[in-house]
């Protein structure tokens, strides 16, 4: 093929490429800035500013020479501005290869932080440690969804407000009724979650505030007696109607467990131990399940069938499902002499310890560390747990062992949540409904917040195609 020699030295095919493939597209020379040949992007172009020296990244292409200037945002590029970045000037443009969104930030958020590194878990600017100390739950649902904590008046209006579509409607019963007597909880949960959007078509104008917190209120209202009618569907029982006068978690066990006795009474230590857990569970930044409500809620899709779809990715064993396999995982070690062993096969790579690592911890989580603590008050009441020692010296001995050392794997929330759950008296093929009941205020929060940023929509990755050229279809049988 011929080659020929662009002004500046350099070697190309002709056929292939119009113009030199090495040298900077005519629209980049012409906005090549002085002879460091740095090519400014077009917010700082169109502008007509130079980014000051920290406010910028400069790239320079190896493979054409050339030298861009990024602007930077709250010191970090964005990923469109990589698309000026091209070999030719028909190129599509250089995106960022991501799989697993292992360093893509999808939004901006002021609802939760975290510091993986240092063990920080933080809503709305409160450290979890003190809310977990000082609030229940509802409040920290308001502080999630409004951006502040409530007043007594305010906190009052807002249990009210709760308390009154506590109420499932009786077709939905009907709905339940349905699934066959072995179905887990969780895959029950999530088609009567979807099965709502059925019974309020008006929920499908999600730019209308007003309908959307009338929705918010439902669904935090609705997600224990949903959960407490899958969990009594599945053994049997008769569902057991809300009662408003208890507190949000008592209601939810008075749901549960209430049988022929008129005044079943949760023991205030243990329904505050669950609020508590509630609390830990109300939201995580961009995990998975809220990626999916984010996700999916950029299709405008109604929030009853978005929050089904997060609670879907919830139900994933390596998700929300890790704390149901962690007390599989204790009794299948079920002694602590067995704990070395099992250890040896984890490194062997044949199994994963469950409810250790963390995509974001890099330390130990700090809801781990709270419901450890927690944890004694629990026992205190029910008595000791044969899982909790094989838990606790699991924990010592992975603490202390180079793979994990060397892995940053620690305790996660699923670690001892799980043990918290059954010491309460819950199945195990309720854990992550469990944890499906709070998460549902850190989605709603989440969905809120991209439905009112004027710099979201409709999500739409790009991939990286490494199927065949065209082909012909000669002849095809
Ligand atoms: N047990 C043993 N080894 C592990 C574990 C584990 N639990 N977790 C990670 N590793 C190892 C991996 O095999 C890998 O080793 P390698 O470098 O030799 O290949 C290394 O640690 C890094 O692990 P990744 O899988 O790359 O970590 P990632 O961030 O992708 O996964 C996850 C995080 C899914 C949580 C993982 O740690 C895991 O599967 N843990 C067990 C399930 C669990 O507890 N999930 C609950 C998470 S918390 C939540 O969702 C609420």
């Amino acid at each position: 093929m011929a080659q020929v020699q662009c002004p500046n030295g350099h070697l190309y095919e002709q056929v292939t490429h119009s113009a030199c493939p090495s040298c900077p597209a005519p629209e980049q020379a012409a906005s090549f800035s002085g002879s460091d040949a740095q090519t400014v992007l077009p917010a700082q172009a169109a502008s007509g500013l130079r980014a000051s020296g920290d406010s910028t990244l400069t790239v320079t292409d190896n493979r054409t020479a050339q030298t861009y200037t990024l602007p930077l945002q709250d010191g970090n590029i964005r990923a469109l501005d990589l698309r000026r970045i091209k070999v030719h000037p028909d190129d599509f443009g250089m995106v960022s290869y991501d799989p697993a969104y292992l360093n893509t930030a999808a939004c901006k958020s002021s609802i939760t932080f975290i510091d993986g590194d240092k063990g920080i878990l933080r809503y709305r600017g409160y450290a979890i440690e003190d809310l977990a100390e000082k609030c229940n739950f509802l409040e920290v649902a308001y502080l999630l969804l409004l951006g502040e904590l409530p007043t007594e008046a305010e906190s009052k209006e807002w249990e009210y407000k709760i308390q009154h579509h506590t109420m499932l409607h009786e077709n939905a019963k009907k709905f339940m009724d349905g699934f066959h007597h072995n179905a887990h909880p969780m895959g029950m949960l999530v088609s009567t979650i979807a099965a709502l959007s059925t019974f309020y078509p008006k929920a499908r104008h999600v730019t209308d505030p007003d309908e959307r917190m009338l929705n918010v209120l439902r669904l935090i209202a609705k997600m224990p007696t949903m959960a407490a009618y899958a969990y009594r569907h599945s053994r049997g029982f008769p569902y057991v109607y809300p009662d408003n006068s208890l507190s949000y978690t008592q209601n939810f066990m008075n749901m549960l467990w209430q049988m022929t006795e008129p005044n079943y009474v949760v023991n205030p230590s243990l329904a505050r131990a669950l609020d508590v857990l509630f609390i830990l569970h109300a939201d995580h930044e961009q995990n998975c399940g809220t990626t999916v409500m984010r996700c999916v809620g950029s299709a405008q899709a109604d929030p009853f069938l978005t929050m089904a779809a997060a609670a879907a990715a919830l139900a994933g064993p390596l998700h929300g499902g890790a704390n149901e396999e962690v007390i599989k995982m204790l009794d299948e070690i079920g002694s602590v002499d067995h704990i070395p062993a099992y250890i040896r096969r984890v490194k062997a790579g044949e199994l994963k310890l469950m409810g250790f690592g963390h995509r974001v911890y890099k330390s130990y989580d700090p809801r781990a560390s709270i419901i450890k603590k927690a944890a004694d008050e629990v026992f205190a009441v029910t008595g000791s747990n044969r899982r909790l020692d094989i838990a606790l010296e699991l924990e010592r001995i992975a603490l202390q062992d180079d793979y994990f050392m060397r892995r940053n794997l620690y305790p996660n929330v699923d670690f001892y949540s799980g043990i918290m759950y059954q010491a309460l008296g819950f199945a195990p093929e309720m854990f992550t409904v469990l944890f499906a009941i709070p998460r549902t205020v850190g989605w709603l929060a989440q969905w809120q917040e991209m439905l009112e940023d004027p710099e979201q929509k409709i999500a739409r990755p790009r991939q990286v195609y490494t199927g065949p050229e065209l082909r012909k279809l000669a002849s095809h049988p």
